[in-house]
């Protein structure tokens, strides 16, 4: 059996969790901190805490590796978590990048305030290769999301602005830097007035990802934050029903 450990600050890790369980068998443990959420808007010391503690709640589920489905805690925390536990972490945001590096022109970043001030993506993508590299701040979309919101004027409104200078500079890539924004991928498309290539992490990973898997599929969702917007969002993420399950129960 093989034991996954899946966690974002919130929802937003439920789209790598939808494209790996759809590929994959294995047992899924998820956890969502929504009751945190948003991480992005946090210092590197509370973003560390608490990714801690959220690892520290998996461990008790024998797990055999981490899928770190948030960029903010693979950019900021990753490390320290790899120091901390003697347990594999794979990160989304190098999946992101790798698939990246073989496409032709330069990279508009969508992603939350702590990676793009961390730089996560602009140093990794630098390394490896000479394409511009533009990081976008998308502080809203975020909190938009966890309220249930997946558009509307404000959303539209929002994007428009955040997306204005890959619209003016027609930058042929962008990725989905936060595993919220797949959510809202079809919005995004539609405040584009050019045709970008859209790279997800989440499916990079999914299709990348090699490990002993299972004969049957078995998720279970943790959140710090159980109500029915968190509720209607999973199976809506999930596009089947599931019981989300307090953390603190
Ligand atoms: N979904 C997360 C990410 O991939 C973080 C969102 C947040 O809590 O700010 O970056």
């Amino acid at each position: 059996m093989t034991n996954i450990g899946v966690f974002d600050s919130g929802l937003g890790g439920l789209t790598v969790l939808k494209e790996l369980s759809d590929k994959h068998k294995a047992n899924y443990f998820y956890f969502g901190d929504n009751k945190n959420v948003p991480y992005g808007d946090k210092s590197s010391g509370e973003i560390i805490e608490l990714s801690k503690n959220i690892v520290k709640f998996l461990l008790k589920k024998d797990i055999d590796f981490f899928v770190v489905a948030c960029n903010t805690i693979s950019v900021v925390a990753i490390d320290e978590l790899k120091k901390t536990f003697d347990k594999k972490f794979i990160s989304i945001t190098d999946q992101g990048v790798e698939e990246l590096i073989k496409k032709d022109g330069d990279v508009f970043v969508m992603a939350t305030r702590a990676t793009c001030l961390k730089h996560g993506y602009k140093e990794k993508i630098s390394k490896l290769s000479d394409k511009k590299v533009f990081e976008q701040a998308c502080p809203s979309l975020v909190s938009f999301i966890e309220q249930g919101i997946v558009n509307g004027r404000e959303l539209n409104s929002d994007l428009k602005e955040y997306l204005a200078f890959a619209n003016q500079k027609k930058i042929k890539n962008i990725i989905l830097g936060c595993t919220h924004y797949p959510i809202i991928e079809k919005e995004i498309k539609k405040n584009l007035t050019y045709e970008a290539n859209i790279i997800d992490p989440a499916k990079v990973l999914a299709r990348d990802i090699v490990f002993d898997e299972d004969e049957n599929l078995n998720i279970e969702i943790y959140m710090t934050n159980v109500n029915e917007i968190s509720q209607k969002m999973t199976n809506i993420i999930m596009g089947k029903d599931f019981k989300v399950k307090s953390a603190y129960k």
